[in-house]
């Protein structure tokens, strides 16, 4: 349980093997959830554990090494059809509750090096409306909210080419500048891992 939000935006991970668990969530993409996009441009798509536990054994590998296996409980992927920049990922908080995951791990899996995760400031105390459903076949943003472009001014942004641990209770949007898709993995744990970060980060 935590009382305020950490404020960093994201922090870099070296993650071994990281080629390996490009090309097995990318086959476990194609494989399982290539109609995930529907008509949109962007979209979470929740990705069954049991599959990346049969298909992906170097992403369950880090996960373990990172001793983060016992903890974790969901993997999305997150991806856009092609550059995105302003209108397919509205600015938005994954929660805005003070007791669900704030935290994501995000791992790139294809067209990532001219792709982006953007995080900004906003002038309002939080989120104006709810993520449109049209986003994401996930319950689990619920808690979430979007932001008005107006209100809300760039902060930092991190290439999502490295794997990172990024603050999804900071707003953000993904943008994706080159012309294929862009795949990311990013994984949510419960209990929240607080304990990995510094009270200093805060
Ligand atoms: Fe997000």
């Amino acid at each position: 349980m935590i009382t305020t939000r950490p404020t960093w935006l994201y922090k870099l991970v070296d993650i071994a093997n990281l080629d390996s668990i490009k090309s097995e969530c990318l086959n476990v993409f194609n494989k399982h959830y290539s109609n995930a996009f529907g008509n949109r441009g962007f979209t979470f798509t929740i990705i069954d554990r049991d599959i990346l536990r049969a298909e992906a054994p170097s992403y369950i590998q880090v996960l373990k090494d990172l001793k983060l296996y016992e903890r974790w409980n969901t993997s999305v992927f997150a991806g856009t059809m092609g550059n995105n920049r302003y209108e397919d990922s509205p600015i938005h908080v994954d929660t805005s509750d003070l007791n669900t995951p704030c935290y994501s791990l995000n791992m790139p899996v294809v067209n990532c090096e001219n792709s982006y995760t953007l995080f900004y400031k906003s002038n309002t105390p939080g989120p104006i409306a709810p993520i449109p459903e049209w986003i994401t076949d996930a319950a689990s943003y619920k808690a979430g909210g979007i932001f008005q472009e107006e209100d809300c001014r760039e902060i930092g942004g991190h290439n999502v080419e490295h794997p990172a641990w990024v603050n999804v209770a900071i707003p953000h949007r993904a943008v994706n500048d080159n012309a294929d898709m862009r795949l990311i993995i990013c994984a949510r744990f419960y209990p929240e891992v607080h304990d990995l970060f510094n009270d200093s980060d805060n």
